[in-house]
């Protein structure tokens, strides 16, 4: 394996989700202080911004809340980003807001990450937007749910509280069909009881802090869906050589000279005679690595092309997509509406022909609508004017996540995973789920490594 492999394997993404004021920030302030994992000259900048921003106590939400907005208001609005390592992992932790109203920031956050801490406060238990958070993680395939039960000094660190809360977020699980483990501790991210380092005020809780889950957890993919890279760009040698390397980013699977090809949509096929990482000659590229492949044939590739490995689950072209979406604007969606399509085979024009249900975040129960408003989670069905080469998302994060565009402002407006085609596309019924009452399937047993694709344009 590369070492690119070597590091995927160790790096996990985390996301903090829940609720506004719930001690996301808190939480990951004090992970980053109690596992030493930042540095002086951070630290005494938290404690000035602490004084100027706050009641002069040391705020460790400072440490992620960056933007000037954020402290004066106390709350996230971006999605801040901070890495630290332990001796056993290396981590990237995305800070998400918990307002409702940036919602686009917490799916962006949760879209790239492995596992997702949901944080409650003791005190409030289960609220709506935990139940929208949650529903969101499952959709998005996080491999694991950290259920971090927190203020418990607010509430004496009742056993009862605590386990109220295990069992509302357990029962959002079961009922939205989603087989993500969940795993529940009780914390104080202010004074870091089961954070890093086990607390004693919880005697009667005898599982790991957030930290040993953190650096234990499995996080690696069951399986993959096989390689595929869609062209980015063709790169020609100067000078005469008749050079010509696809390149991009590999996803789903190892590709290594020598293995035959598909590529879509025109399906040619071809041989690997040649892979380039890092402009060096290589044998094997595994996923998330930069590439440039050269094919034993001269085929008309260009970009938005999708080479697969033939042995693979091939994705699909199709000009209709059926797909679960976060709609993240308050401008309606209503069916008949026009919208682009960005996806990494392409970006297409495309008309919302059907939406198929909506999650109604009080029953979590799929219903019928016409429409939908800002944070609505639902399955729609789009007509594609040209034809996109994607996967189901629940086979490969990267070939099944696209954006939905707004054609006349440009603004992002909705977060797209692909569940597959109408039955009229598709008599083979590949991935047909028009109508089925659950809305996060069961995302365990495929998952791609892979999650470059997913960038949700922020703070449009
Ligand atoms: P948003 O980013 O706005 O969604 O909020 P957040 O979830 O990041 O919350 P934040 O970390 O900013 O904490 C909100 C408030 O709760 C702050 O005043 C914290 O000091 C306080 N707080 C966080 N954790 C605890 C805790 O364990 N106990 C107590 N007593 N207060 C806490
Ligand atoms: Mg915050």
């Amino acid at each position: 394996m590369s070492a690119a492999a070597t590091e995927q394997n160790t790096q996990v993404r985390i996301a903090t989700i829940g609720s506004v004021d719930d001690g996301k920030s808190t939480l990951i302030g004090r992970l980053l202080h109690d596992s030493k994992g930042i540095f002086e000259d951070q630290l005494s900048a938290v404690s000035k911004a602490s004084r100027r921003y706050g009641d002069g106590s040391f705020n460790l939400a400072l440490l992620t809340d960056g933007l000037r907005a954020e402290r004066e208001q106390g709350i996230t609005i971006d999605v801040a980003y901070r890495y630290f390592a332990t001796p056993k992992r290396s981590f990237v932790l995305a800070d998400t807001p918990g307002h409702a109203q940036f919602t686009r920031n917490m799916v962006t956050g949760a879209s790239v990450s492995d596992i997702a801490i949901v944080l409650v406060d003791a005190r409030h238990g289960v609220v709506e937007q935990t139940r929208r958070h949650v529903s969101i993680a499952a959709l998005l395939g996080v491999s694991h749910l950290i259920l971090a039960v927190n203020k418990m000094d607010l509430v004496a660190w009742s056993e009862t509280s605590f386990d109220e809360v295990v069992t509302d977020v357990a029962g959002i699980l079961s009922t939205l069909e989603s087989s993500v483990p969940l795993h529940a501790i009780p914390i104080c991210a202010t004074d870091g009881q089961n954070v890093v380092e086990r607390g004693p005020e919880a005697s009667w809780y005898e599982g790991p802090s957030v930290l040993d889950l953190l650096e234990t957890l499995d996080v690696a993919p069951a399986a993959t869906v096989g390689a595929r890279l869609a062209v980015q760009w063709t790169l020609r040698e100067h000078g005469g050589s008749d050079y010509r390397g696809y390149s991009g980013r590999l996803e789903g699977g190892v590709l290594r000279v020598g293995d035959a090809v598909t590529v879509h949509p025109k399906g040619n096929t071809s041989v690997v005679t040649g892979l380039t990482r890092a402009g060096t000659p290589t044998d094997i590229a595994v996923p998330g690595d930069a590439i440039a492949i050269e094919l034993a044939d001269d085929l008309d590739v260009g970009k938005f092309d999708v080479i697969v490995a033939s042995g693979a689950t091939q994705p699909i072209d199709t000009t209709d997509i059926i797909a679960d979406v976060c709609w993240l604007v308050e401008t309606e969606l209503n069916v008949g509406d026009n919208l682009i399509v960005r996806h990494p085979s392409g970006e297409a024009n495309g008309k919302v022909v059907r939406i198929i249900h909506r999650l109604d975040l009080d029953t979590l129960k799929n219903s019928s609508a016409d429409k939908l408003t800002l944070n609505d989670i639902a399955r729609v069905e789009i007509k594609l004017q040209t034809p996109l080469v994607v996967d189901a998302y629940s086979a490969s994060r990267a070939g099944g996540s696209a954006i939905a565009i707004d054609p006349v402002t440009n603004a992002t407006v909705g977060a797209l995973m692909i569940v597959g085609q109408s039955e009229a596309q598709d008599p083979a019924n590949m991935a047909v789920v028009a109508g089925a009452n659950t809305v996060a399937e069961p995302q365990g047993k495929v998952r791609s490594l892979l999650r470059g694709f997913f960038t949700l344009k922020i703070n449009e």
